[in-house]
């Protein structure tokens, strides 16, 4: 069966100090049930892997580049991230479609290059609020999914996060009903190009405002398997009930 995934994303939050979040958490979380990922920004990969080469938690970057080396000035390959300690890399998220302009097949040369590195994906994908009123959520999401999850994907290196725009941030949570109506879709259309098998295996995460106070009722919905989570991720005070709820699941 698929493992639960507690994703933090710590996006560009956190310096040294905060290492000792990460901390607190690898030794709340002994023997959690559910696999535990944080990914903070990539300054403070290498730091992190020290603290949790032994214990629950794993680390994941928040972008790569499609390159494996080369003439891209700040930019950061796939084998880097790997060889600061990130075993993960979280990719397509709707901050870097929106403030870099990354279109599907850019999310998807990136994924094609992670996995080439050994990292697993998290490739993240929702609709904005005009698309979801405008009743094209299932459109933009079958439309992501088949531009930005490349063909080289097996069911044990890619996670999918349902992040609809319009809630990251927000405080604002699709009805569980919607949830489930686009994991159940994103389960569907998975089998349709991969077969069941693979289908099966991919881990379909839900993020976009998800806390202590509504991650037990999200982990209930048929096919979510964890939760891709922004601001509740920072301090282990916060991640530790959302973790706490998809062990208890
Ligand atoms: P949020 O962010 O939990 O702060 O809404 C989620 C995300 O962007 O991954």
């Amino acid at each position: 069966m698929r493992r639960k995934l507690a994703a933090g994303n710590w996006k560009m939050n956190g310096t040294s100090a905060d290492l000792a979040q990460i901390e607190t958490l690898a030794r709340t979380h002994v023997g959690a049930i559910s696999e535990i990922l944080i990914a903070p920004p990539a300054t403070l990969l290498h730091r992190a892997s020290e603290i949790t080469r032994t214990g629950p938690v794993t680390l994941g970057a928040q972008d790569c580049h499609a390159s494996g080396s080369g003439a891209h000035t700040g930019d950061i390959s796939a084998a880097m991230l790997l060889d600061a300690g990130a075993s993960y890399v979280i990719l397509g998220h709707s901050e870097r479609r929106g403030d870099h302009a990354e279109q599907d097949s850019d999310v998807s040369a990136k994924a094609s290059a992670a996995l080439g590195a050994g990292l697993r994906v998290i490739i993240c994908m929702g609709e904005a609020l005009q698309e979801r009123e405008a009743g094209n959520t299932l459109d933009i999401i079958a439309s992501q999914l088949a531009g930005s999850v490349p063909d080289d994907v097996s069911g044990e290196n890619l996670v999918i996060a349902y992040e609809p725009i319009w809630a990251i941030g927000t405080g604002k949570v699709p009805s569980l009903a919607q949830i489930g109506e686009v994991h159940d879709f994103l389960r569907a259309r998975l089998e349709q190009r991969f077969g069941a098998q693979t289908a099966r295996a991919v881990r379909l995460l839900y993020g976009g405002s998800v806390k202590a106070a509504n991650a037990e009722q999200i982990f209930a919905i048929p096919n979510v398997d964890g939760a891709l989570v922004g601001g509740a991720s920072l301090t282990a005070d916060d991640f530790t009930p959302i973790i706490n709820a998809l062990d208890a699941i």
